[in-house]
């Protein structure tokens, strides 16, 4: 996601803010970009792609003042002229914003009408320009007028060639201000000035601030100068590796709306014969183990649902050592890693048997790639908490690219079928950001798991696995002992085990199964088992059933085990961090396992 930075000091500020921004990359971005004044001229560089192309292209540049920016395009393709910052006509005056300008379109209209030209297609552009229209000498004036006109979501440094200020303001998007001897940072959080200063003042939605040479000031939303307390912030450069989370895991948790526009990005959907999906096989076996395991299981209802083939799931460990029927099924292998020892020997296995075989895995180049005949790579970045977050839900996803290139090379889905689907997926990386959004109500409903000895995950159907992924998260960093059944499963023998002391979480999700997880949960609730249930925010009757709601974003069935993962990792995470358990590196599980 976005991230910026402002610098106002007595250093030069070019190399001060490109390696803020390196600081920032944990966000997710596609494009970077500074802009300073130098002599009474204003000066810039962008660039699509890293930061390190950036640096490696970059001209020196001078100035005590600037402003820089990581981009994820939401408004534009990723490109060097939708890169911020964002110029006005005259190049006076540089912008850098993270949000969305909801009204955009009808600005850049009548800004067109007024002759002005653009030269991007990201709505970020019509700021520069509207406080180029009401600059009359004052900077922060003119961006006091133009945020009037604007709805929406933003935090923006901007800077001008003729004041020697930098002007921040927030609304609903993250802004602080990091305070050094004789310096002054604008960030989108502190990681991104920390090897600087740890004083920081907290920004607040409708703050305007300017930073000059006599330090800095702030305004709030109705205009009026106040005084806002400095804070120092107890965190280290380590700490700063971690994004400023308290943990890899949850870092990664965060960073998923971007892992899953990256893997969107990069899982082309090949179709048409000849490719790697068509052969002459009858079927698909999936073989994994642990989480991705489970996501192998959404990925038989996704594989299912959409490609109408007969898929079954396997673990690894069991694979090699199964009987073959007969039969000619693709094999799939999962594993983030590459080089989990079960999964690597049952590709081996599967090639023995001449089955075709695709690897869905993170890692470039890892052994399971050497032995498939074609791989799908997820592109969720690296992983480096040990229990698997963003990685499954990479996985989740790269099982519907497979099953549309199943459904286009079986002629089960047509060309509509499939851009449905597409524009589904889409949607996923806002969807998945909204449910993080939810973060706060899970880490106050996790409480219920803090003190319990045994908790129950149920689901149904595509949730069933989510199901069994809840409890595998719940067990390996909070060390709390939980199990996954399908819902319907509970009165053949494990409701024995339901009582008062036994949280059981339902994954609700209004499909065709929804009366039946009802009813299970009143299994549970005459039991006197309590229940955290887990709907869409469309399942107004939830509450009625339960003791506890986590409402997230709707999404049609077959998409939502991807935000009911998202769920299930915070909730894990949140009961492990209260039940003070070391998250990153949970005791006796390996981030790739390779023994057998
Ligand atoms: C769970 C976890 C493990 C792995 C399993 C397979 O959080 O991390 O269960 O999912 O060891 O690992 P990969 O996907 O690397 O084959």
């Amino acid at each position: 996601m976005c991230g910026i930075i402002g610098y106002r000091g007595q250093r030069t500020a070019a190399p001060l803010i490109v390696k803020g921004l390196q600081r920032l990359e944990y966000r997710g971005y596609d494009s970077a970009g500074v802009a300073v004044v130098e002599k009474g001229k204003l000066r810039f560089h962008k660039r699509k792609g890293s930061i390190q192309d950036l640096i490696i292209s970059m001209p020196e540049l001078g100035g005590f003042r600037g402003i820089g920016h990581t981009r994820w395009a939401t408004h534009g393709v990723p490109s060097e002229d939708n890169a911020h910052p964002h110029m006005d006509r005259s190049g006076s005056i540089a912008v850098v914003h993270n949000g969305i300008i909801e009204n955009y379109i009808d600005i850049r209209e009548e800004l067109v009408k007024e002759g002005v030209k653009f030269r991007s297609e990201t709505d970020t552009e019509v700021i520069p320009h509207l406080i180029a229209k009401y600059y009359d000498g004052s900077l922060k004036d003119a961006v006091e007028r133009a945020l009037k006109g604007l709805h929406g979501s933003f935090a923006l440094a901007v800077i001008h060639s003729d004041e020697d200020v930098v002007v921040g303001a927030r609304m609903d998007s993250p802004l602080i201000m990091a305070v050094g001897d004789g310096e002054v940072f604008l960030a989108s959080d502190m990681p991104a000035v920390l090897e600087h200063t740890n004083r920081v003042v907290y920004l607040q939605n409708g703050d305007i601030v300017t930073i000059d040479p006599d330090g800095y000031r702030i305004w709030d939303g109705k205009g009026e100068e106040v005084h806002r307390e400095e804070d120092v912030v107890d965190l280290n450069l380590e700490d700063a590796e971690k994004g400023g989370y308290s943990h890899f895991m949850l870092k990664e948790i965060f960073e998923q709306p971007y892992a899953v526009h990256k893997s969107l990005l990069g899982m082309p959907i090949n179709g048409g014969p000849g490719r790697a999906y068509t052969g002459r096989y009858d079927s698909v076996k999936i073989v994994a183990c642990g989480t991705s395991y489970h996501a192998g299981l959404v990925g038989k209802y996704i594989i299912g649902e959409l490609s109408k083939m007969p898929v079954q799931v396997e673990m690894a460990s069991e694979y090699r050592y199964s009987p073959h029927p007969k039969g000619n099924p693709l094999v799939i292998l999962v594993t983030q890693s590459g080089e989990t020892a079960d999964t690597v020997a049952a590709a081996r296995e599967a090639r023995l048997r001449g089955r075709r075989t695709i690897a869905i895995t993170n890692v470039v180049g890892s052994s399971i790639t050497r032995e498939v005949d074609h791989v799908v790579y997820t592109r969720a970045g690296i992983e480096i908490g040990v229990a698997a977050s963003k990685t499954f839900t990479a996985q989740v996803l790269a099982f519907y690219i497979v099953a549309l290139n199943l459904g286009m090379a079986g002629k089960t889905m047509n060309a509509d079928d499939v851009r449905e689907v597409k524009q589904h997926l889409r949607t996923l990386p806002r969807l998945v950001q909204k449910t993080l959004d939810t973060a706060p109500d899970i880490e106050k409903k996790a409480k219920m798991f803090k003190d319990a000895s045994s908790a129950f995950f149920i689901g149904r159907n595509i949730h069933y696995p989510l199901a069994l992924e809840g409890a595998l998260k719940m067990k390996e960093i909070s060390y709390l002992h939980a199990e996954g059944y399908p819902s319907g499963e509970l009165k053949h023998g494990p409701l024995a085990l339901i009582t008062t002391e036994t949280p059981v979480v339902a994954i609700a999700i209004r499909d065709h199964t929804y009366e039946k997880i009802l009813g299970n949960m009143g299994e549970v609730s005459a039991r006197g088992g309590p229940i955290l249930a887990i709907g869409d925010e469309r399942n107004h009757d939830l509450a009625k059933y339960s003791d506890e709601v986590l409402y997230m974003p709707y999404a049609p069935p077959i998409f939502s085990p991807i935000l009911v993962g998202v769920v299930l990792q915070l909730l894990a995470y949140y009961v492990a961090r209260d039940r003070g358990c070391e998250i990153d590196k949970p005791r006796n599980l390996a981030k790739s396992v390779t023994v057998e």
